[in-house]
């Protein structure tokens, strides 16, 4: 597994990062034998596991959830998960109630979108041994003051106030940093200032690793597009002919076939279960 030194360390030695969303066992116990280094439990859980609009659903007890049943399946994976909309405005105590939580349910660090006003617990949190990873750019917790999922930083002086806010989190502790949709040389610029990994999402190929949601990676939604997704899997076609095959073989009888049943014994209550196999 990863370690926190670690990631300074691949940054400097140039070897890129690997994170994808992940937010159950069955995905969780792939994912473990796979290279990819960090599992991440993202808001977007709310979106892709519970078919909302917006990340801004997801709840702190909603992400514990998916922590756990991650956690329960991963022995291999360094694990973040995100601290969900308005869990790090309320208070410090909140903040750290809810970073708490994750970590409790099996999380080795938190991730938190943007800096400003959240100094003070990012902080508190690296002072208290709970490793933060920040998130800047298209912060999709802010999709209402954005007006929208759209690029960020596009400006000279969006460009300059995201560097400043990227050197604040590197500043505060944080062991790396996401930058989320925004321009590419603005990303360039982020990760050449930085000491520690930048890790992009629609942000070019000049920065410390790359993360991506796993069902857009596993082409789980033909209809979602955007200009940084690579589909690695037609999981939609894959999905949907498993499922039509199945439902084919049991309408013209094929399934189950006797290999697939089972035959009688002569005293079902010696039947263990192992016998049945
Ligand atoms: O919640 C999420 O999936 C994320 C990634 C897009 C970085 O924060």
């Amino acid at each position: 597994m990863i370690t926190v030194p670690e990631f300074k360390k691949a940054k400097e030695q140039k070897r890129r990062l690997t994170m994808l969303t992940c937010y159950d066992a069955s995905f969780a116990k792939i994912l473990d034998e796979s290279p990819i280094d960090v599992l991440l439990i993202g808001d977007s859980s709310a979106m892709v596991m519970q078919g909302f609009d917006s990340t801004i659903h997801s709840t702190v007890e909603s992400l514990a959830y998916h922590v756990a049943c991650v956690a329960r399946a991963s022995r291999k994976k360094f694990i973040v998960a995100d601290l969900p909309f308005l869990s790090t405005r309320k208070s410090r105590d909140f903040g750290v109630d809810a970073s708490e939580r994750l970590i409790r349910a099996g999380a080795h660090a938190v991730k938190i979108e943007g800096v400003r006003g959240n100094e003070d617990l990012i902080h508190h949190l690296v002072e208290s041994g709970i490793p933060v990873m920040g998130h800047l750019g298209l912060t999709p917790q802010f999709v209402n003051a954005f007006g929208g999922m759209k690029v960020q930083a596009k400006t000279r002086d969006e460009q300059e106030r995201l560097l400043l806010d990227a050197v604040a989190f590197e500043s505060l502790g944080a062991f790396s940093l996401v930058l989320e949709c925004i321009p590419a040389p603005a990303a360039s610029a982020i990760t050449a200032q930085l000491k520690i990994p930048t890790i992009g999402i629609g942000a070019g190929s000049d920065v410390d690793g790359q993360v991506l949601v796993l069902q857009d990676l596993l082409g789980f939604n033909p209809g979602f597009k955007p200009k940084f997704l690579k589909t690695y899997l037609d999981g939609y076609a894959l999905f949907q002919k498993a499922f039509s095959d199945f439902h084919e073989e049991v309408q013209n009888g094929t399934y189950p076939s006797e290999k697939e049943s089972y035959s009688s014994s002569p005293n079902p209550r010696d039947a263990t279960l192992a016998g049945l196999a």
